[in-house]
C-alpha cells in the first residue's frame, strides 16, 4: 500500500519525507490557498522533495481550459499529476493528458458509476473522498470496497484506487484492509498512525528499569 500525503505544506511534508514513508503528495486548491504560496512554487518545490507522484489540481472546468492549465502545469516536473474533477469535461482531458504520457488524477468522486467511468478514461488515479460522504450520514468506505471490487474484475484498468479525505487512522486500516492501492493522508493523521499509548508506557518502564542495571551498550 502506498502512502501519499494530503497537504501543500512544503516544510511539513520536508520532515515527513525523512520518515522513508511518503510514496506521494496530493494537493487541491484549498490547501494550496491554506499555503498562502504561488501554486507554481508549491508544486516544484514538493516535486524535488518526492520522486513520486505529486497531484496539481486544475482551475478551469472547459475541456480545452483543463487541457491547457494541465499541460502547463505538467511541465514542472516528470511526477506532477494533473489533477481534474469527475466531470464529462473531466473525464474528457484525462482521456486526451493520459494519451500524452501525462498521470491523471480524478478527483471528487462519489459514486462507484463515476469511478468506472474514470477508469475507462484511463485515470491513473481515482480518489473517492471518504470523509465527505461519512460528513453526509453515508459510510465513504463502502465506496472504496464497492470500486476495488469492481476494478478486480477488469485487469485492464489501470487505475489506481486513492482513498481520499481520510480523518483517522481507522480510516487507513480500513482502506488497507479492503485493499485499496493508496491512501492520501493528512500530516496530523499520519502523526496519529505511530501513536499507542501503551508504546509510550512500554517504552518509559523499559528504560526506567534499564536504569536500575547501572548498564551502558557500549557502542564504540
Ligand atoms: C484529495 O486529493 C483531497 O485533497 C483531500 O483528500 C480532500 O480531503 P477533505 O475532504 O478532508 O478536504
Amino acid at each position: 500500500m502506498k502512502f501519499f500525503v494530503d497537504t501543500a505544506d512544503v516544510e511539513e511534508i520536508r520532515s515527513l519525507v525523512e520518515t522513508g514513508l511518503v510514496d506521494g503528495v496530493t494537493t487541491n486548491p484549498t490547501l494550496i490557498a491554506q499555503s498562502g504560496r504561488r501554486f507554481e512554487d508549491v508544486i516544484a518545490e514538493i516535486c524535488n522533495l518526492v520522486p513520486g507522484p505529486v497531484s496539481a489540481e486544475v482551475t478551469a472546468t472547459d475541456q480545452e481550459g483543463m487541457l491547457a492549465e494541465g499541460r502547463y502545469l505538467a511541465k514542472i516536473a516528470p511526477n506532477v499529476a494533473i489533477k481534474v474533477p469527475l466531470t464529462p469535461e473531466g473525464l474528457m482531458a484525462c482521456r486526451i493528458l493520459t494519451g500524452e504520457g501525462t498521470l491523471v488524477n480524478v478527483t471528487l468522486c462519489f459514486s462507484a458509476a463515476q469511478a468506472i467511468l474514470a477508469a475507462k478514461a484511463g485515470a491513473s488515479f481515482i480518489s473517492p473522498f471518504i470523509g465527505r460522504l461519512d460528513d453526509v450520514g453515508e459510510t465513504g468506505m463502502d465506496l472504496i470496497q464497492e470500486i476495488v471490487e469492481i476494478y478486480d474484475h477488469y485487469p485492464d484498468f489501470r487505475t489506481e484506487v486513492l482513498a481520499a479525505s481520510i480523518r483517522s487512522p481507522l480510516h487507513v486500516i480500513e482502506a488497507a484492509q479492503i485493499g485499496a492501492d493508496i491512501v492520501t493522508i493528512p500530516p496530523k493523521v499520519l502523526h496519529q498512525l505511530f501513536k499507542h499509548p501503551l508504546t509510550d508506557k512500554g517504552l518509559s518502564d523499559f528504560l526506567a528499569d534499564w536504569k536500575k542495571t547501572g548498564q551502558r551498550i557500549s557502542v564504540v
